[in-house]
């Protein structure tokens, strides 16, 4: 591959372009939900963010070749799972296509009925508030109806194609410090 100047390029192919996005550290969420037949269905996802605060709102986007995305557009809702960094297996399996994704994972059913996959660092379940475009991605919008609990654990992170995870537990200012900082730096106004 071409080294890139200084300067930027304009001249680059979707590898180099990869490789850049690639930069960016995300965590790992599976993205889940239930077919017609009550069979469970899920993929990996990086492309995870929380959106808005008040509507509480989120976003994904799954490729528009994805197998699971009807399904979950069908569904009308799908639950987010954070993996923690012990599940690297999951991932893996709901990262590569197959009919059987679900195999030896254990899950429990949301209150909507969709699959919260066990040992997950937190979920949350979702209805689908709307689908944009996205050149070969849809930009999936979704309005937050349950929040799972949160575990002490570490995160899986995804960086350069390959899984990493944090120290834990992380240093933080203390709770008072934190809340100054908050509060400086605009209170409720940012995530
Ligand atoms: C760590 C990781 C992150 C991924 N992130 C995304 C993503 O954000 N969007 C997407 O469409 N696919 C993503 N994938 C790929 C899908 O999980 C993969 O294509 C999967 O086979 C899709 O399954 P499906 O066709 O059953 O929906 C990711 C895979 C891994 C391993």
């Amino acid at each position: 591959m071409a080294p890139l100047s200084p300067y930027g390029t304009q001249e680059f192919d979707s590898r180099q372009f990869r490789t850049a996005m690639g930069q960016f550290c995300t965590g790992v969420t599976i993205i889940t939900s239930m077919g017609d037949n009550e069979q469970p269905v899920g993929f990996a996802c990086q492309s995870f963010t929380a959106l808005s605060l008040d509507p509480p709102l989120v976003i994904f986007c799954p490729q528009k070749t994805s197998r699971t995305w009807p399904v979950m557009e069908a569904r009308g809702s799908f639950c987010v799972n954070v993996l923690a960094n012990r599940q690297q297996e999951v991932s893996a399996k709901f990262g590569a296509p197959g009919d059987n994704k679900f195999a030896g994972v254990q899950w429990d059913p949301s209150p909507l009925g969709l699959p919260v996959i066990r040992h997950s660092l937190t979920w949350v379940e979702c209805t689908v508030e709307n689908v944009l475009d996205g050149g070969d991605h849809y930009i999936v919008v979704g309005r937050a109806q349950t929040l799972g609990e949160v575990l002490q654990d570490k995160p899986l992170l995804f960086y350069r194609g390959g899984y990493l995870s944090t120290e834990h537990p992380r240093v933080t200012p203390a709770a008072n410090q934190l809340d100054d900082l908050i509060t400086w730096s605009g209170g409720d106004e940012w995530l």
